[in-house]
């Protein structure tokens, strides 16, 4: 029997403040090319009006990486695949704007991609060492703007069963950084230093939060009380207490977590659990899940770290996977701030 032809997929990335293309062969990354805007940094959270001008800067030179590294010219192309949502407008009107002319000018197919599909269907991406979950799977996005629990029917077939009520993980990573003076994005930041802090030092308030759903609000309000409380008493309490109260913190985040992951897995009898999201790269996140596979009947999958921040080649994945159902997509179809899973 003859191989089919093989497909090679340009997948663009721009809903938030990374710019990145990625180039498939078939389900196999040739390369995944991320530029970063350093730009924000300043202001302590992404300027939406900074972040489109610096995706437009970024997207020609990124394009033209992602296609050098992976040796491909741009008349090789099978189909463009793109992030339609959701996002900052103004960030997503640059890649598909750019896609949709590609596309056109190459006589390529076009492909949609909806970014939080695409977090979870990254562990569909081929790596030699790669294990792949089953459907239905629990599908776990927790980013800068998301925090879902999703049960994962089939590629294209998803359901939200619980979410956040009020801030994304993310965020809360981000903002309660910033009460600490950390610089943004703090998520990171914070894994950091709270390899070196006792998770036990501080105690931060647990949310009550009924079924499956999540709240992390309160838990913001309650560093931020506490860190009034304390500089109060001791100016320096902050800088001299950075390592315990990053453990502190990202612990009781990863207790939050844990328990609602764990009630989700009781109530559906599904025990393969998927993360994706810009948190799923937290160690701590990380260990806990690890250590909750080798203690119970999980089977847990985490993406390689460069799978887990934005990048293009989930929505590549994505594009490969859509080309081969014939789900094309056309120049009229406008992008989405707000596109559910
Ligand atoms: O998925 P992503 O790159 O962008 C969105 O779609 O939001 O996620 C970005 C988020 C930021 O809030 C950032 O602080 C967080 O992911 N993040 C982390 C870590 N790396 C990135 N949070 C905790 N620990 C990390 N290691
Ligand atoms: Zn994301």
């Amino acid at each position: 029997m003859t191989k089919d032809k093989d497909v090679y997929i340009l997948g663009i990335e721009s809903s938030c403040d990374d710019t990145s293309a990625a180039v498939f062969c078939d389900d196999k990354v040739l390369s995944n090319i991320v530029a970063t805007q350093d730009v924000h940094k300043a202001y302590g959270g992404v300027v939406p009006e900074l972040a489109s001008r610096a995706h437009q800067q970024h997207i020609v030179p990124v394009i033209d990486q992602a296609l050098k590294v992976a040796k491909i010219d741009k008349k090789a192309l099978s189909a463009i695949a793109y992030t339609r949502g959701p996002g900052l407008m103004g960030s997503l009107l640059v890649g598909s704007s750019f896609a949709k002319s590609l596309s056109l000018a190459l006589n390529i197919p076009l492909i949609e991609v909806n970014h939080m599909q695409a977090h979870l269907l990254a562990h569909f991406i081929n790596e030699t060492d790669s294990k792949v979950p089953e459907f239905p799977f629990l599908g776990v996005t927790i980013s800068g703007g998301h925090t879902q629990i999703v049960k994962v029917k089939d590629y294209f077939d998803m359901e939200v069963i619980g979410e956040t009520l009020d801030d994304a993980i993310g965020e809360a990573f981000d903002k309660c950084g910033k009460m600490l003076q950390l610089p943004y994005p703090a998520g990171p930041e914070i894994d950091k230093l709270a390899k070196t802090g006792n998770p036990k030092a501080f105690s931060f308030a647990k949310p009550n939060v009924k079924g499956l759903d999540f709240s992390f609000s309160g838990l913001k309000t309650s560093v931020l009380y506490f860190l009034q409380k304390k500089t109060k008493e001791n100016p320096n309490f902050i800088p001299d207490n950075i390592e315990d109260l990053c453990a502190s913190f990202q612990y009781r985040v990863v207790d939050i977590l844990l328990s609602k992951l764990t009630k989700a897995v009781k109530e559906t009898g599904i025990s393969q659990v998927a993360i994706g999201g810009g948190v799923s790269a937290n160690t701590g996140i990380r260990n806990a899940l690890l250590e909750k596979q080798n203690t119970s009947n999980w089977e847990v999958f985490i993406p390689k770290f460069e799978y887990c921040t934005d990048n293009a080649a989930m929505i590549g994945i994505v594009g490969y996977l859509k080309y081969k159902n014939n789900q094309f997509t056309d120049f009229a179809t406008a992008s989405k701030a707000r596109y559910a899973i």
